[in-house]
This record gives C-alpha cells, structure tokens and sequence, in this order.
C-alpha cells in the first residue's frame, strides 16, 4: 500500500517545533504512529547556519515515513533551503503556512504568509520549481466566518502541485484555542477531491477524533497536542475499543526510553534540559501527586532522572483507579486489579 498521498484513516503526527526531533517520533511510532514529520525548519537557518539546523533533519533508518516542514517567505532563503533539502530523503516537503508565533509572523511567514495568498503562492512555486520532492502544505483557515480565501489559498496550492493538504480549523489569532471550523475544513475537501485534505485542530481523544472525521469528512487526521505526552493516542484511535492503556511500568518504561534517547543523541545537560517539559506532558492527567511533578524542573542529569523514575510509582494516587474513565488514562496491573 502507498503511504501517500495517505490512506483513509491514516493518523499523522504533527510537526511540533521543539519536540518532533527523532527521539520524540520513536516513541510515537512504538505506538503505532506511521506518519511523522520533522519540526519546522526554518529556510534562513538552513540557507545560512545550517550546522545548527542539521539535526533537525535526522532521520532514523527505521523510520518508515518522514515529512520534512520548511518554514519561510523570504525567496532567496527558500531557495537555497530547498537546494540544501535535495540533498535528504524524505516521503514529502511540506509548506508551513500556518504557524502564528511572534517569531514567524514578523518575518511575514506561517500563518502570515497564509493571509497573503499571492506571496504564498509565489513561494510555493519555487517548491515546485527547485524541490525533487513530493510536496504538501499544512494551513490554518484564513477567516472563520468566509471560507472563500482559505479555499483560494487551498486551490492555489493544489494547482501548484500539493498533493496533500492539512487544514487547521482555527485562524492565526486563534493560536491554538477555540472551536475548529469543521465546516470550512469539509467546503475544501469537497472543492478539491483530487487532493487528501488532512483535518487538524482539537483531537485529544476519541470523542473529538469522531467527530472532526464526521463533521468534516475526512479520513485522515493529524494530531498535535492530544499526542504530546500521550503518543498512545495513535493506538488507541487505531484500535477503538480493543485499546489497552499503558500500564504505570509501561508508561515508564516508554519515558526511560524517549528520554535515554536524547542523552544518546544530545549529550546528558542539554537532553535533559529539553527533557523537562517533555516529562511535564507524560505527567499531564495521570494522577500522580503533584509534589512528583514539582520535582521535574529540577531535573540536570541521567542519575536524577534515574533517582526519580524510581520513586514515581510510589507517588501515584490510589483514588485514580476509582475515577471515571478519562483521556490519557493508564491501566492498572493485571494483579493488582483483581
Ligand atoms: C508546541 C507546539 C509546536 C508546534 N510546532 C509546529 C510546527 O513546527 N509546524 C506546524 O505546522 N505546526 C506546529 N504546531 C501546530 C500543530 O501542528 C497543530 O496544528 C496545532 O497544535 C493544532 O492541533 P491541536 O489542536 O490538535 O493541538 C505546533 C503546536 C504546538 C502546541
């Protein structure tokens, strides 16, 4: 079967600046997540400090689909940028035309450049003129009451050769809280059936993946925040109600991994610097005390973090078991259960 443009049903991992490094996709994909994308690299790094950038564009060689996500507005960088890509292997090239931080929208890209059809347009023809990859584009609606410009943006980019398309319901101010325009979402896939159009925005668990897949129509969907602590998620959607939750020693034995793995590739003080907030996310929601928690941002080396791992177990609360059942839930061991 042909991962792309993807399947019905299939479930993508968002690019997430500051956390879909190669680490971060192991994880995921020991839960069964297919679909991963690089974090956003920016065109001007990659053009002019591109030792820094890198990393960014490791790819494991068990890794069965990649994406790459450029992020940019300034021709002359992204040039150079996709010229530098050439030189990678990945399963598409995808545009970022919706990211709404400070950062990037003074630049007048992401979700900036998304406002601006004709300039966004203009930059993605030089993808399609320079780059030897497969090409997609990841937008945000442009207006959440009239969806003609996201559906000019959308078209234009299909016309220019994206082949698949992920539509986050919320517009630039939105960032990432509010209600997600299934509506807009569904007028573009039905205005353009030649392309899979990627629902995106909200999906935390299986009530709202139902429902984004039913209101907009599409059968594929990516995830971002629900995922991010979370990378069972893609199992648990895959699977339905055959899903089984981590057990708190698998939970851990997952963290220990992801985490051993960023000492590996990093070096033990800045991995463990990146690690904190990515342990802040496992912890999210899964009733452990907060005293635990606290001691996360205090965390500097591998032989704390093991000191730590050890006591977490202790630290979980036991009126967790007897609460309903919620998203992010664990399972308690099959011994102690019965
Ligand atoms: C910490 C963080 C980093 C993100 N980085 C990127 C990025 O590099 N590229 C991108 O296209 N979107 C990025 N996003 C946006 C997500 O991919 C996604 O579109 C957004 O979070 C909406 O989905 P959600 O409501 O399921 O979280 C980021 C979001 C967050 C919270």
């Amino acid at each position: 079967m042909s991962l792309f443009p993807y399947p019905e049903g299939a479930l993508l991992m968002a690019p997430l600046s500051g956390y879909t490094d190669l680490p971060y996709r192991r994880a995921a994909r020991k839960c069964g997540c297919v679909y991963a994308f690089t974090e956003m690299v920016d065109a001007a790094s990659l053009a002019y400090a591109r030792k820094r950038s890198e990393s960014m564009l490791l790819r494991g060689g068990d890794e069965p689909f990649l994406g790459v996500q450029l992020v940019g507005a300034n021709e002359e960088h992204l040039k150079i940028a996709l010229d530098v890509l050439n030189e990678y292997e990945f399963d598409v090239l995808d545009f970022n035309l919706g990211c709404p931080v400070p950062k990037v929208a003074k630049k007048g890209a992401g979700a900036e450049l998304g406002r601006h059809i004709d300039r966004a347009l203009a930059c993605f023809s030089l993808f399609r003129e320079r780059s030897k990859h497969v090409l997609s584009a990841k937008i945000r609606i442009v207006d959440a009451e009239d969806p003609a410009p996201t559906l000019a943006l959308a078209k234009g980019l299909a016309e220019l050769g994206a082949q698949a398309i992920t539509v986050h319901g919320r517009i630039k101010e939105a960032f990432y809280a509010g209600p997600v325009a299934y509506g807009i979402i569904r007028q573009v896939r039905e205005a353009l059936p030649g392309v899979r159009i990627v629902a995106n925005g909200g999906v935390t668990g299986r009530e709202k993946y139902d429902e984004i897949r039913r209101e907009t129509g599409c059968g594929a969907v990516m995830l971002a925040r629900g995922a991010m602590g979370n990378p069972w998620l893609f199992r648990e959607l895959a699977e339905g109600d055959a899903y089984r939750p981590p057990t708190i020693a698998e939970w851990l034995e997952l963290m220990r991994a992801h985490i051993g793995e960023m000492i590996g590739l990093y070096g033990e003080e800045p991995a463990m610097r990146i690690a904190r907030k990515i342990l802040h996310d496992y912890f999210r929601g899964r009733g452990f005390h907060s005293e635990i928690r606290s001691r996360i941002s205090f965390l500097g080396t591998k032989a704390e973090f093991d000191a730590f791992l050890e006591a977490v177990p202790a630290a979980h609360s036991e009126t967790y078991w007897s609460r309903p059942g919620a998203e992010r839930r664990l399972r308690r061991e099959e011994s102690a259960a019965e």
